[in-house]
């Protein structure tokens, strides 16, 4: 990502944290949908008793959310925002949250799974290369798998500061990780959230993963 990039983001999400102090509105979210974004990433996968990287985290709720759910995770959260980090820290003190941006610090561990919301949408110079910097350092940085979403751009309006998504082009540069790839555009007509399992060995006779075989 270019330093501009990180500057204007970094502007964007202070400035709203000025005025709206912790909110959704600060995180770019005027409805209570950043919950259901929460539910999709959430639900994909058995993350109790896993470790979960919340990448671009801002103030750490889907912790919260998770929760609140009743998910046991061992969770680790990083953004590049100290102010988001800070509010976050008091808003869930048994939270792991941290300022850190991988694509310049490295991190010593790896996690089980990745997920981030709503990461991805900001319009930058090159979205399309940091899409692909994204997917190449969850892969690195995941054991089990990792999953990301965006706003597509099959959409009835668009808004200048938005970057908008090809599910087909994120579809495809999914297959380049995993054979076992789930996208869901099923809970909103214009977001999209991507999965991108690496438990993906499989019964060789069948060409069938292990959890279906009751089913053959
Ligand atoms: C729309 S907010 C979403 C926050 C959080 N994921 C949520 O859904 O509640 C996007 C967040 O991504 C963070 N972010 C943007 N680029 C990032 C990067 N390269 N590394 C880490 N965080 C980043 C921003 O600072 C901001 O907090």
């Amino acid at each position: 990502m270019k330093k501009n990039d990180l500057t204007n983001i970094l502007e964007s999400y202070n400035e709203r944290y000025k005025t709206f102090g912790y909110s959704p509105k600060t995180l770019g979210w005027d409805k209570k949908t950043h919950r259901l974004r929460y539910h999709v990433l959430l639900s994909h996968w058995d993350l109790n008793g896993k470790t979960v990287l919340d990448y671009g985290c801002g103030f750490g709720d889907m912790y919260g959310y998770a929760k609140e759910k009743g998910i046991n995770f061992v969770y680790h959260g990083i953004d590049i925002n100290k102010n988001l980090i800070i509010e976050g820290k008091k808003r869930y003190p048994s939270a792991f949250l941290e300022v850190k941006d991988i694509f310049s610090e490295k991190i010593d561990k790896e996690f089980n799974y990745i997920l981030s919301s709503g990461v991805h949408n900001f319009k930058l110079k090159d979205n399309w290369s940091y899409i692909k910097e994204s997917f190449n350092l969850f892969d690195r940085y995941s054991t089990h798998g990792f999953a990301i979403n965006f706003i597509s751009n099959k959409v009835d309006f668009t808004k200048e500061d938005i970057y908008y998504s090809d599910p087909l082009k994120v579809l495809d540069l999914a297959y380049k990780y995993s054979n076992r790839i789930v996208l869901r555009n099923d809970y909103m007509p214009f977001e999209f959230s991507v999965f991108v399992d690496k438990q993906n060995i499989f019964d060789k006779n069948l060409g069938v993963y292990p959890e279906y075989l009751k089913y053959v």
